[in-house]
């Protein structure tokens, strides 16, 4: 043993000695796959690869080759990220590191610069719409995923999405289907005018649930979370009514299933991830309906969510909301912006109490709009921020 580690560290010192210094570089597969047989002395070489990316380790000069064959194989830039060790670059390739990246990484420049569209549209937004909107979900006997109503529930939040959007040819709503369950997910997309393969995000889960035996009773879910669903219905109402159009893609969803474990959720990011979609911000709206904490309107959970966007979202707030903010945590992957962060995508959840305030009747038949204060006005400030970020991640 003594001997083996003399040796191991005479190698390591000789290496260093020898070789100039090296860089540990994760590159895209079919990048890699493409411009290999063009590198000197069979550098680029996978020392990890999960399905989208592999490990290679290249010494300064062998990047700046790499770079060139890039350019003139690929006509592009890129295409790989330089880590100082080893770990780190394997780190990065593994379902942890997807988690670290989307929680600690910027993506966006989180700049203010929309007022003139966003300040009418905030000046638009009306209480009563989305307390309708909470009346007619939680009109379902129960949204539960495996039940009759859960599936007609669905149908309902396409038709009322898609009634909005009748004037938009750019503008399409569909039922998205999962394998397992009958209830489908709810997805709008608007056509990004410039860069559409960026794509922002405004979800919400559709479902609801109610005792130990779930599918059985009555679950009206109307703060978790035919809140949300209604909260982001305004938002659309807002942008479809000022006919807005986007630079970039812009994307609202209704998640099947997620009182079950994020399952919709957890189909539809694995699906980006795996499609190597471009996600730049995605917000989660559940429970926007109870006002549970005095001095806070608006609670960001600080787990399993992007820093960085959730300071911007705060900044929204400020600009045009202007309600006092905060945070608070989970402890665990409480809704569906957590399916987001574990595929690597940044996100966030704005909610409507502290973790120690929350409204004790969700999960119960007792979960209703009366229950939670008669009017969905805690929810108009959800609202408005939602049309502010949808319309700054947008331009
Ligand atoms: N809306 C809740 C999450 C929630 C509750 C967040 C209270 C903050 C405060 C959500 O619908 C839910 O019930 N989630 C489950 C976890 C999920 C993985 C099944 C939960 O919290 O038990
Ligand atoms: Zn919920």
């Amino acid at each position: 043993m003594k001997n083996l580690l003399v040796v191991s560290a005479l190698v390591l010192s000789t290496a260093a000695i020898a070789s100039p210094k090296t860089q540990w570089l994760t590159v895209d597969n079919e990048v890699l796959a493409r411009v290999q047989s063009k590198m000197p002395n069979k550098s680029a070489q996978a020392l990890f690869s999960n399905s989208h990316a592999s490990v290679v380790e290249l010494n300064q000069a062998q990047i700046e080759q790499l770079s060139e064959v890039i350019h003139h194989e690929l006509h592009r830039c890129g295409g790989f990220i330089t880590h100082e060790t080893y770990a780190e670059a394997e780190l990065a390739l593994t379902a942890q590191g997807d988690s670290q990246f989307a929680q600690k990484a910027l993506f966006s420049d989180y700049d203010i610069n929309q007022k003139q569209i966003v300040v009418p549209m905030v000046a638009s937004v009306q209480e009563a719409s989305i307390r309708e909107m909470i009346i007619k979900l939680s009109d379902f006997k129960t949204r539960h995923y495996k039940t009759d109503t859960g599936v007609k529930s669905s149908e309902f939040i396409r038709d009322t999405w898609a009634a909005l959007a009748k004037n938009r040819s750019d503008v399409k709503v569909e039922l998205v289907s999962h394998k397992g369950w009958p209830q489908a997910s709810i997805v709008m997309t608007i056509q990004g005018s410039e860069k559409s393969d960026e794509i922002i995000i405004l979800g919400g889960h559709a479902d609801s649930i109610a005792g130990m035996f779930g599918g059985q009773g009555r679950a009206p879910g109307a703060d978790d979370n035919a809140s949300g669903i209604a909260t982001i219905t305004e938002v659309i109402r807002i942008l479809m009514e000022q006919d807005f159009k986007p630079r970039r893609t812009i994307q609202f969803m209704g998640y099947a299933a997620e009182e079950a474990g994020l399952l919709g959720s957890k189909d539809i990011a694995a699906g980006y991830k795996a499609r190597a979609q471009k996600v730049i911000g995605v917000v989660q709206f559940d429970m926007t309906l109870f006002k549970g904490t005095a001095d806070k309107d608006i609670v960001f959970m600080s787990d399993f969510t992007n820093a960085a966007q959730n300071e911007f979202l705060g900044k929204l707030i400020d600009e045009y909301v202007k309600v006092p903010w905060g945070y608070s945590k989970c402890g665990y992957g409480c809704s569906d912006h957590a399916s987001w962060t574990a595929n690597g995508y940044p996100a966030s959840i704005p909610f409507e109490s502290t973790m120690g305030d929350i409204n004790g009747k969700i999960h119960t038949d007792k979960d209703t709009l009366q229950n939670a204060g008669g009017d969905a006005s805690h929810a108009a400030k959800f609202a408005k921020l939602g049309v502010a970020f949808m319309v700054e991640m947008a331009n």
